[in-house]
This record gives structure tokens, C-alpha cells and sequence, in this order.
């Protein structure tokens, strides 16, 4: 069908109409006073539906443009959080948008394990090729979310280590919200009202107030653990980004001397990159921070649309252990696998990138709102025993992006988010105190100069204070 030259042009068609509608999207506009009743019908439907309301009145009508999104009540704005990292490509983006036309007239929705067509293929191939250099991994089994990647690389890791009860994990980690993830996972209400039957140490994460320290404290903590629980850890699982706990970037050097000492006692070394994959200055964290040595096992999801585990021919599991019936939606796994060849051929990833780039215009714009009102920047408090350094207002790599006013405190941060909100950028928190303004922008069709707009939005927003 792909070659058929009908489907050719009823696709050209359909992407042609669409880009002449998109055109009417030039930039952030105010609600269409006629719509606002079908948006707030329709979050009133979504809050009865699911039981609650959502942080925002948010519902899409389906439609934007690159970084801009219409709502249900025709208000144009920009995504600076993507759904929490997934559309790295924007809105209605045209290139994603035929391959998901191409994609949508093979025979099945969903592919599975048991019978699958070659876009399930494809899709691992590409993930694996991305991984590979430098590194011995080896497979990678695709699935549907990024909790359901963990709890994979977590059976993976416990019958590789013979049933090996616990894990290491880090202060302020997430993983997904299964019962065992929710558990590893270091948020209390996530754990809340949960049966606690998965056992993991916690170990203090890289600090940038203390670097030095910060390794040192992870050090001897690791240690005590080994000692009390020889050959008992399954594994140690490692957002080299830290995502929900607040966009704290640990350092190569940090990494790797605690990944090096768990390899010693020979325990798998897992990057947990859901949030981070495809974002930062190479498609993979650790690629950036040169650590392809001590990749074990990398799980990922997100921005790959279909999420994934991956990991070497020694942690291979025995047949039964992974299996499920869905693997992932043929528009899923052909839209993942053309998102990854267009990060990998275009200009995402380098130190002068893309990617580099729209943080560095981040990082710009951001010190020029803190210089002109120091007043919303004090001190951030944060747990470190012995800071040597100010807690960096500024943070994150790449297309993860933090900024902390208002000393951390949440019951700031959140009025300023509905501000920016109304003033047309959706943006989000992250971190557990303190909290910060986290942005997960669509990297792969952003400009510099897009981020200078939304930074000048933020400034606005942050003028009305009351
Ligand atoms: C680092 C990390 N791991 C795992 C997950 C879970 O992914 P999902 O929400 O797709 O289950 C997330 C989600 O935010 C994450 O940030």
C-alpha cells in the first residue's frame, strides 16, 4: 500500500489541507468568546468522568501548529510541557502526521507479541541502533507505557540476579505508578494506602550545592548497604536526569563512581531515561555523559511514543518472563521510529545543537528575569547537610528546562503557572520541595526566539503577582 500511488495522493491531500488550516495558527490568542461553554462543558465531563478536576481547564480541540495548540474553546497557546515530554514534535506536525496517515491503513490498530508486523520491528531495530555504540546492549522490548519499561527491566534484573529481593534506588526518583514502581518511586502520596512489599534502599542523589559531599554521603551509604545485604540488590536504577524530583542534572563523574562500585558488586547498572530520552544533547542521557560503558539496562518512553526496555545479551531473560498482549499501536511504533531517525538526522544533538541551543536561549532569558527581579528569587532551601554553593535558580539539560522563583515554595509557584496559563503557555512543576517551574518544550520544531517569546510571557505573569 505504501507505494500505491492513490494512497500517494489522498495522503498528500490530506496533509496539504492541513497545512493551509494551520496557517490560521500564528501565535497565542485569547479564547473565542462563543467556545468557552464547549470547553468548560467538556471539563466538567473529563472531572465527572475521572472522578476529579485536572491541574488545568485544559482540553485540546485536536488542532495546532508546531510548539502552538488550540483548546476546545479556540484559545491558541504554547505547549512548554508536552504532556509531560511525549509530543517532542509539537502539534499536528506534517512529516509525523503522514506517517501516521500511512501507518493508520495497515490492517491492525494494535501490534502484539504474539502477532506483530514489521513497523513492531522497525521500531526496536532503530531504538537499538540509537543505543548501541560504545555500549553491549544487545535487545529492547517495546511496550505501552514507561512504568510498565520498568517493571520489565525490574523482573529482567530480579531473575538475572536469581531472585534478588531489593533495590537501590535515590531520593526523589519516579518510575511509574504500578504497585512495585509506586513503591520504588519516592513520592509518599504515591505510596500511600499501598501494600509495601518491595524493598529498596535509598541512597542520597547527586547534590550540585555539594558535589564532592554529595558523592562521598552516596558512597558510604551504598557501602553500608552492600555490606548489610550481600548479593541481595536485583539492581541500581538511575535517572541521570531526575525528572518529577526537580530537573536535578548528576554529573558524569558522580555517576559513574557509584554506578562502577555497584558493578563491582556486580549488580546491574539501569538508566531510567522516560523522561529524559531524545531531549537532552544526545538521544540518550548517558550518551551525553559518556557512561555507554555501564549501560546494563535503559528504559524509555515519552518522546519514543512507545516505550521500551533495553538492555545486554548477559541479562536476556528466560522465555515467559515478558510477554503482554499489547506491544504497542501500529501510528504509535511508526510515528516512535520516524520521531528517532529525525532526531538523529537533523541538528538536535551536539554541544552547538538544537537542543543545546534552545536551553542556552532558556538559560539567557532566564537570568535576565532573575537579575531584574531579584525580589522573586530568594535563597532556596533545600536538605544538603554541607552546601558549599547556592542552589542554582537555573537548571536541567537540553529540552529540560527549570527555573525556581519564589524560593521553591509551591503555594507560589502553582498562582504563577495559572497566570501563565491565562497569558497562554502551559507549563508545569516538578521537584518535592523545593518545587520548580519545569518545562518539557517540543524540542524538535521550537526556536530560540520561541523561548525568548514564552520566557517574556513568564515575566508578564510574574509582574501580576497580587
Ligand atoms: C523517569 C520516569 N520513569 C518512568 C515514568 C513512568 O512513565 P509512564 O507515565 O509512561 O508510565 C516517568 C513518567 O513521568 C518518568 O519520568
Amino acid at each position: 500500500m505504501t507505494a500505491c500511488p492513490d494512497v500517494d495522493a489522498a495522503i498528500e491531500g490530506l496533509v496539504g489541507a492541513l497545512k493551509r488550516h494551520q496557517a490560521t495558527i500564528t501565535g497565542v490568542r485569547a479564547p473565542d468568546p462563543g467556545r468557552t461553554q464547549v470547553l468548560e462543558d467538556a471539563v466538567s465531563r473529563l472531572a465527572s468522568v475521572r472522578g476529579r478536576a485536572g491541574f488545568y481547564p485544559y482540553i485540546g480541540s485536536g488542532f495546532g501548529r508546531g510548539g502552538l495548540v488550540q483548546l476546545a474553546d479556540g484559545s491558541v497557546k504554547w505547549d512548554m510541557i508536552t504532556g509531560i515530554g511525549v509530543h517532542g514534535f509539537g502539534h499536528g506536525d506534517p512529516d509525523l502526521v503522514e506517517t501516521a496517515l500511512r501507518a493508520s491503513i495497515t490492517d491492525t490498530v494494535m501490534q502484539g507479541n504474539l502477532m506483530c508486523n514489521d513497523e513492531a520491528i522497525s521500531f526496536a531495530e532503530t531504538l537499538l541502533e540509537a543505543s548501541r555504540p560504545g555500549t553491549r546492549l544487545a535487545h529492547c522490548f517495546p511496550c505501552t507505557s514507561g512504568a510498565l519499561a520498568n517493571e520489565n527491566g525490574l523482573k529482567i534484573c530480579m531473575q538475572h540476579r536469581c531472585g534478588a529481593p531489593r533495590v537501590l534506588a535515590f531520593d526523589h526518583n519516579f518510575m511509574g505508578r504500578t504497585i512495585a514502581m509506586s513503591q520504588i518511586g519516592d513520592i509518599p502520596g504515591g505510596r500511600q494506602g499501598i501494600p509495601l512489599d518491595t524493598l529498596v534502599d535509598y541512597l542520597p542523589f547527586y547534590e550540585e550545592q555539594d558535589p564532592e559531599g554529595s558523592l562521598q554521603r552516596t558512597l558510604t551509604l551504598l557501602d553500608r548497604y552492600l555490606w548489610r545485604y550481600p548479593h541481595q540488590h536485583s539492581c541500581i536504577v538511575i535517572e541521570l536526569v531526575q525528572g518529577e524530583g526537580g530537573f536535578v542534572a548528576a554529573k558524569a563523574a558522580w555517576v559513574r563512581a557509584v554506578a562502577e562500585r555497584c558493578r563491582e558488586a556486580g549488580i546491574p547498572v539501569w538508566f531510567d531515561e522516560v523522561q529524559s530520552f531524545g531531549r537532552t544533547e544526545r538521544m540518550f542521557r548517558f550518551q551525553a555523559l559518556g557512561l555507554e560503558d555501564l549501560a546494563d539496562m535503559v528504559s524509555v518512553g515519552k518522546m519514543s511514543q512507545v516505550c521500551a526496555t533495553i538492555y545486554t545479551e548477559e541479562l536476556n531473560p528466560k522465555p515467559g518472563l515478558l510477554s503482554a498482549t499489547f506491544l504497542g499501536g501500529t501510528v504509535g511504533l511508526s510515528v516512535g521510529r520516524r520521531i528517532i531517525q529525525r532526531l538523529l538526522e537533523g541538528d538536535s544533538y551536539g554541544d552547538d545543537g538544537r537542543h543545546a541551543r534552545l536551553h542556552a536561549a532558556f538559560h539567557a532569558a532566564a537570568e535576565g528575569i532573575i537579575s531584574r527581579r531579584p525580589q522573586d528569587f530568594p535563597e532556596v532551601e533545600t536538605d544538603c547537610p554541607t552546601p558549599c554553593e547556592a542552589f542554582p535558580l537555573i537548571g536541567g539539560a537540553g529540552g529540560m528546562m527549570r527555573l525556581t522563583p519564589y524560593g521553591g515554595r509551591l503555594a507560589a509557584i502553582k498562582p504563577l503557572l495559572h497566570r501563565l496559563y491565562d497569558l497562554g503557555v502551559v507549563a508545569f512543576f516538578c521537584g518535592h520541595g523545593p518545587h520548580h517551574l519545569r518545562f518539557l518544550p517540543p524540542v524538535g520544531v521550537m526556536q530560540p526566539e520561541d523561548i525568548t517569546e514564552v520566557m517574556g510571557l513568564l515575566e508578564q505573569a510574574m509582574d501580576q503577582e497580587a
